[in-house]
């Protein structure tokens, strides 16, 4: 059985990946290391577990002793996720970005290639391009020009990875996806932490004047990105990934807001992000016409049912607002308030 090494495994997305790959390819062993940071959550694949042909390891993706080990059993693919992931975080301390996302790419890079991994994808971000004006969208020629921590880091990697390419023709590919929504993603990104406050009756932080755009695809819809890429990408091409979605965080917030049956009452603008991106839009007619993906969740639906798993899965994330010292900890810093949990709308019910 052909073995394929997923990174990150237990985040957002790649728990979601894990799962429809373990599903769409019963003819894979797939090997799961991440290190459980606070966004890690093994609990995200806990029915796996007892699958013949999925695998946990618990490590670092730097830590060259426990990836040198999976390396040698001989890999076929690395679907590399595994990162820091939050702008805000990045600002608020970047060392570890640094170390995961430049470092721990690094190192995974230079173990597939001296164990001959036939395949390498990069799972990186849209946000590498920088931030866009009112007109146009990013294409895969549009210029590396990364504002925060988070997405400098993932530039970096994105660079080290196609030198591993240009250099030793090794078989490494990237995408480029924009913003992701759907189930199992934390609670301090923007759609995840707008839905469980509005649950709860708490304010949802609007940053500056609201009128940022974000370019949004559901989570599953990524992953079967990934999966066209891993299958019939090109070596070392940039395949961007986007479902033609943008939004202002304004419109957005008001479908959150109303979908949760909650009014405007609830929102409160906020301090800005330093340095905040003003505007993201993907063009992917590249992976449409050359590879044949096309997005295919309505976005209305897709979030009407995100809100669903949220209000199914209150245990979830509620442990992680109510009772992670980390999570409470960033949200002291950020927000100046740890997270409220008020009488929970959903029990009213
Ligand atoms: P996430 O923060 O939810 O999950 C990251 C996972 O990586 C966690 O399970 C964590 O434990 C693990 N991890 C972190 N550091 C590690 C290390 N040093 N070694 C091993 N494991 C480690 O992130 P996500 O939103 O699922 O994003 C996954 C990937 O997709 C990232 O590379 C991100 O840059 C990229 N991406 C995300 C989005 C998005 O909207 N979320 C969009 C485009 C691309
Ligand atoms: P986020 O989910 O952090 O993703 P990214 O910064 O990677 O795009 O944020 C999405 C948008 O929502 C972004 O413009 C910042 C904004 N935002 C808020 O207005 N308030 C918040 O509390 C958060 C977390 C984000």
């Amino acid at each position: 059985m052909k073995k394929v090494l997923i990174t990150g495994g237990c985040g957002f997305i790649g728990s979601n990946l894990v799962r429809y790959l373990i599903e769409n390819h019963p003819d894979y062993q797939f090997i799961n290391l991440d290190a459980l940071t606070y966004a890690g959550r093994r609990e995200n694949l806990s029915g796996l577990e007892r699958l013949p042909n999925y695998r946990f390891v618990h490590g670092r993706i730097e830590d060259t002793k426990v990836v040198e080990p999976i390396m040698r059993e001989g890999i076929d693919t690395v679907l590399h996720l595994a990162a820091e992931s939050h702008v805000d975080r990045s600002i608020d301390d970047g060392g570890a970005f640094i170390r995961t996302n430049v470092e721990g790419s690094y190192v995974l890079l230079d173990l597939a290639r001296r164990n001959d991994v036939k395949t390498f994808v990069q799972i990186s971000t849209d946000e590498v391009y920088g931030s866009l004006g009112a007109e146009g969208r990013f294409t895969e020629n549009s210029p590396i020009d990364p504002s925060s921590p988070y997405s400098a880091s993932k530039a970096s990697a994105d660079l080290i990875a196609l030198a591993f390419n240009h250099t030793w023709g090794m078989n490494v590919m990237i995408t480029r996806c924009s913003n992701n929504y759907g189930p199992y993603q934390f609670p301090e990104k923007m759609i995840p932490l707008f839905i469980t406050n509005a649950f709860e009756d708490q304010q949802v932080p609007v940053y500056g004047d609201g009128m940022n755009i974000r370019d949004w695809i559901h989570v599953i819809d990524h992953c079967r990105a990934i999966e066209m890429v891993w299958k019939n990408g090109k070596a070392g091409e940039v395949y961007n990934v986007g479902a033609d979605n943008e939004r202002t965080n304004i419109e957005l917030t008001r479908m959150i807001l109303k979908d949760c049956g909650k009014d405007e009452s609830l929102m409160r603008y906020v301090k800005d992000r330093p340095g905040h991106d003003r505007r993201y839009a993907i063009d992917s007619a590249k992976i449409r016409s050359q590879i044949g993906w096309l997005p295919s969740f309505d976005f209305e639906q897709g979030l009407k049912d995100t809100i669903s798993w949220y209000k199914a899965n209150t245990d979830w994330w509620r442990k992680i607002k109510l009772n992670d010292p980390n999570y409470r900890a960033f949200c002291e810093r950020l927000y100046g308030a740890a997270p409220k949990l008020g009488k929970s709308a959903i029990a009213e019910k």
